[in-house]
């Protein structure tokens, strides 16, 4: 059993002030790291928001997880998710996500898409457990990194689709 200190973890929206914490964190979880220029750009994007976990009432420093989803025309898209290693398997994904469902639903959005690499198996976790269903495929679409392909040489891994009904 792994024993955690006990946290309570809120969400809010970023502030400009968190996106070198999002930049640190995105660059843990993905080969491709997102500069604070990028995730600015991606953010003044029309429809776009960014919801940030924060430990509760603590001086802690910064977000430990975050979320970027787009809305357009009543479907909604999760763009990227991404937790602090050191704060992983603690709910912070699903605390976002649950945020994210509840807010699109009192928006009246329909549905949430996300792609993921068949190999990210953290992630397809989260988001079956979330009732996420697989709708399509896309063929060898990621580049599997070394340490998340169990000894396989460098090849591509498919992505699937997943949709999540918010009505
Ligand atoms: C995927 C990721 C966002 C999950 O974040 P997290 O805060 O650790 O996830 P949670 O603690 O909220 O876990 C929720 C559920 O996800 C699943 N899950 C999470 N981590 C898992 C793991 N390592 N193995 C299997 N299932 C896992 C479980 O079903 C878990 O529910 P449970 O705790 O009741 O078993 C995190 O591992 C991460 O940042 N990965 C790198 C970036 C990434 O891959 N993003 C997704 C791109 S599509």
């Amino acid at each position: 059993m792994r024993l955690f200190r006990k946290y309570e973890f809120h969400v809010s929206e970023a502030r400009i002030e968190d996106y070198s914490f999002l930049e640190n964190i995105h660059a843990q979880g993905f080969d491709r790291a997102w500069s604070v220029d990028e995730l600015a750009a991606t953010l003044a994007g029309k429809g776009t928001k960014c919801f940030v976990a924060n430990i509760h009432g603590e001086g802690s420093k910064g977000p430990k997880g975050f979320v970027i989803i787009r809305t357009l025309a009543g479907q909604s898209e999760v763009l990227t998710i991404a937790i602090d290693k050191a704060f992983r398997k603690r709910g912070i994904a699903r605390l976002l996500l649950e945020y994210v469902i509840r807010t699109l639903q009192a928006d009246r959005v329909e549905q949430l898409f996300l792609e993921v690499s068949e190999h990210n198996v953290a992630a397809l976790g989260l988001y079956k457990s979330l009732s996420f269903k697989q709708v399509s495929q896309r063929r060898a679409y990621y580049r599997i990194r070394p340490d998340n392909n169990q000894g396989m040489a460098d090849q591509k891994g498919n992505a699937l689709v997943m949709q999540l009904e918010l009505r």
